[in-house]
């Protein structure tokens, strides 16, 4: 446990903490080493010896608090029986969806198939390096998993509206099962904190809001209490996180980069975490920290989280993500 965990519970801590959504990934070449010999992004997902390497990769760089697992939120559709595919240069392909079959998959056999994953975090918590600190495990949100699960591909912008004709209410009690069960053994095998993605947030309409993600959100959140773990969310570009911390009352918010952060600091109270512009580390330093600086100033007075507003991107230099996090942790 460390001040990451510290400053979502509202304790004081004498920096603050500081972490990456894809802390692992391309922008590394250690990363891109392992990457180049394992072609299967699934298979290395699933394999806990190298997935654990490439989770610890980004602390043995940067005086970062928290661990992330290296792992994928489709490894859910994975689990239940939908053909998941990385392609390279354009992301996942999902075979077609079948909720016949997705009905009959047991809790065993979806515990079998990411049993990996919870040897990973179990190897992972145990490590040295994590005294202190915490090991962020995570699950996509329901509306997010939806949106893959049906378009099969990561969705075009502009609005999805998958659900006029049809019912998905068995799908989607099959889905949020799974969701607790993947969040339950990740929790048990000592994942400290669990983030939920709702990437897609940001593309469904606000008439369905309560619907797919308020109400089934709300719900992991209690879930994730009740075990004892902080949940942080990230409804990606939604159009009210003032609304959505009132309704699902996560533990902490973590923003996106278009959301004006002097708004959030006035009307949200708990935790607050990223917001920063990914694009901004590909800029000169000390543009770059001049970005990091506003935010830091404008959530002084919270309890806040240094991250970015979506994932650390593939251009990025490395020495820039060492300078940006020494930054943060001097900051007063
Ligand atoms: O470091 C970390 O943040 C932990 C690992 C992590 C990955 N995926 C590894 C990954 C996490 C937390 C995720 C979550 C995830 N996966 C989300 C939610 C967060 C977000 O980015 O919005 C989504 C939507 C996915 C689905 C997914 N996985 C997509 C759309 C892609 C392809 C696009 C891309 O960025 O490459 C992936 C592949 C993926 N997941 C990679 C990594 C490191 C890149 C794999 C590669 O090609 O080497």
């Amino acid at each position: 446990m460390g001040i990451l965990k510290d400053c979502i519970n509202n304790k004081n801590t004498n920096s603050i903490p500081v972490w990456f959504m894809r802390q692992a990934g391309r922008y590394l070449p250690e990363f891109r080493n392992i990457r180049s010999k394992n072609t299967n992004f699934i298979d290395l997902c699933l394999n806990p010896n190298l997935s654990k390497e490439i989770t610890l990769q980004p602390l043995k760089r940067f005086k970062i608090d928290a661990a992330i697992i290296f792992s994928d939120i489709l490894l859910i559709p994975y689990a239940l029986g939908q053909k998941v595919e990385f392609e390279k240069n354009f992301g996942p392909r999902l075979g077609d969806l079948n909720v016949n079959d997705i009905l009959k998959v047991s809790d065993d056999e979806i515990k079998k198939k990411l049993n990996p994953v919870y040897d990973l975090i179990n190897k992972t918590s145990q490590d040295d390096i994590l005294k202190n600190k915490d090991l962020i495990g995570f699950v996509g949100g329901l509306w997010t998993l939806l949106v893959y699960m049906l378009n099969k591909q990561s969705p075009k912008k502009g609005n999805i509206d998958f659900f006029s004709n049809q019912n998905h209410n068995i799908l989607i009690k099959k889905i949020i099962h799974t969701q607790k069960l993947h969040i339950k053994n990740q929790v048990s095998k000592g994942a400290s904190v669990i983030q939920i993605f709702d990437s897609w947030a940001g593309l469904l309409n606000q008439d369905k809001y309560e619907d797919y993600i308020y109400k089934p959100t709300k719900e992991l959140v209690e879930f994730i209490k009740s075990l004892g773990v902080e949940a942080i969310c990230f409804p990606r570009n939604i159009k009210s996180y003032k609304e959505f911390c009132q309704t699902v009352k996560p533990n902490a918010i973590c923003i996106d980069y278009e959301v004006d952060p002097i708004e959030i600091a006035e009307k949200i109270e708990i935790p607050i975490q990223g917001g920063m512009n990914p694009n901004f580390l590909l800029l000169e330093k000390n543009e770059m920290l001049k970005n990091a600086r506003k935010y830091l100033e404008i959530f002084k007075n919270h309890k806040y989280i240094f991250n970015l507003g979506h994932g650390v991107i593939p251009q990025t230099n490395p020495e820039n993500v060492k300078i940006l996090v020494d930054y943060v942790k001097e900051f007063k």
